[in-house]
């Protein structure tokens, strides 16, 4: 299993270009599900769970082909309403197929993704949502089926705002009889970049990045061309990385409008942060002030930077507290950081207190998650010494090309094979 080592403490200079955000990505590739015909995706970033998508959608029938961060999907040839076990679960994200195979045929059965490191992640208001639009579900040995003649419009109510849950059901009630309104959606920008790709298939879906979306079904959706936005998650990793080794990063091809919560926490610990058109530069300042954080839906601080902001928080001058609210278990990486000689404590589960140290030392850490595994290449590359981060499948799953874009800062990080 491949390892990356990284010999820390170098300030990062350059410029880096930011991918297609691998959330949005996804939905959108399932969305191709919808459409008899080859929809187009571009700006479609290289990773793990973008093959782990293709292999689901190419055993439902769909023709898929993935060249030069193009995607296309051509839904007409799909004649299995089944997304297998073995297959779903390489990726939770997978439950993405179950809306639209719904909508399109009336029937799908999908296994039930289980929990995953950061949580249990129940799956309980995507079932809810289609049962109001008229589906009938049952849970029968792992699978969820789903089966209606054809979905009806109706109201659904989202007890707590859910990502993927709104996006299945924005996906379903497109293709459904008479209008649907989501209300208390999710108002993360991939939501926006789906109910535009939705649009331009010839849906009907306004309201995408505020609490309530409406969406009047159609009978058929049209093949269509969508750019994935560029992953505001990548964008703010690069940007903590750059403040927290106190260097001076141009990060082109992003969207500024989308970082918000990050850029404002970014500047309270002292980071100059300049915003550009397309871009953001971010140069660290002599010293890293503590910061408090607490994690919520968009557009509050997300969590999927969590655990970047405590690698650097790991050396900031003072005390930062640190409030998870949207997963119970999201602070795995913790351990790796002490053993990097970071001093944190954990309370009520989800609660983290970091009180600063003067460095981080290397040592050999492990990745847990996807943005654990972020959270350590920071920690790496602020730490004396050398970092080996091991089980980096789990970075593979979400960053494009990540050693050679911080080796182009340069970083001294390598992949070991
Ligand atoms: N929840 C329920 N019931 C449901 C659905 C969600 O209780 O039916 C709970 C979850 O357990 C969680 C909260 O609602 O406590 C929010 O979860 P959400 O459904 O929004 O998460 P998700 O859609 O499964 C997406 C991203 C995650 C990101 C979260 C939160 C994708 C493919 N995944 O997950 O991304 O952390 O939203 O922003 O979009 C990552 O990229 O590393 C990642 C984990």
């Amino acid at each position: 299993m491949d390892k990356i080592q990284i010999n820390g403490s170098r300030k990062l200079q350059g410029e880096v270009r930011i991918s297609g955000a691998k959330n949005a990505a996804l939905p959108l590739i399932a969305s191709g599900i919808l459409v008899k015909g080859t929809t187009v995706f571009t700006n479609v970033p290289r990773l793990m769970d973008i093959t782990s998508i293709r292999n689901l959608l190419e055993d439902l029938g769909a023709k898929c082909s993935f060249e030069d961060n193009v995607f296309t999907v051509d839904g007409s040839g799909i004649h299995k309403i089944e997304a297998e076990y073995d297959l779903v679960r390489k990726m939770r994200a997978s439950i993405l197929v179950l809306g639209p195979l719904t909508a399109r045929f009336g029937h799908a059965k999908v296994s039930m993704p289980g929990g995953c490191a950061i949580g249990a992640r129940p799956v309980n208001m995507h079932l809810s949502g289609l049962e109001a639009l008229g589906a009938k579900i049952t849970i029968d040995h792992g699978y969820i089926e789903a089966k209606a003649r054809r979905l009806v419009g109706n109201e659904i109510y989202f007890d707590i705002p859910t990502v993927t849950g709104t996006e299945n059901l924005m996906m379903a009630a497109a293709l459904a009889k008479g209008r649907s309104v989501l209300r208390n959606a999710a108002r993360e920008p991939e939501i926006i970049c789906l109910a535009d790709a939705l649009n331009k298939m010839g849906g009907k879906v306004s309201g995408a990045g505020t609490p309530i979306i409406e969406i009047e079904g159609v009978d058929s959706l049209e093949p269509a061309e969508v750019r994935v936005i560029p992953d505001r998650i990548e964008t703010g990793t690069f940007m903590v990385a750059a403040a927290a080794t106190g260097g001076d990063v141009t990060i082109k091809d992003c969207n500024p409008e989308h970082i918000g919560g990050i850029i404002s926490k970014l500047k309270d610990t002292g980071a100059e942060v300049i915003l550009q058109e397309k871009g953001v530069r971010v140069k660290g300042g002599p010293r890293i002030n503590s910061v408090d954080i607490k994690t919520l839906p968009y557009p509050g601080f997300p969590t999927d930077m969590q655990a970047q902001f405590m690698a650097m928080a790991t050396i900031a001058e003072g005390n930062s507290i640190i409030h998870e609210s949207i997963f119970e278990n999201r602070f795995i990486h913790a351990n790796e950081l002490l053993r990097m000689g970071a001093d944190i404590k954990i309370s009520n589960g989800n609660y983290a207190m970091v009180r600063g140290v003067e460095k981080l030392q290397g040592a050999p850490v492990m990745a847990s998650d996807l943005r654990a595994s972020a959270s350590l290449v920071i920690a790496g590359l602020i730490a004396k010494g050398t970092t080996l981060i091991s089980r980096v499948y789990h970075m593979d799953r979400g960053y494009e090309a990540i050693e050679e874009k911080f080796s182009c800062l340069g970083a001294d990080i390598q992949r070991i094979e």
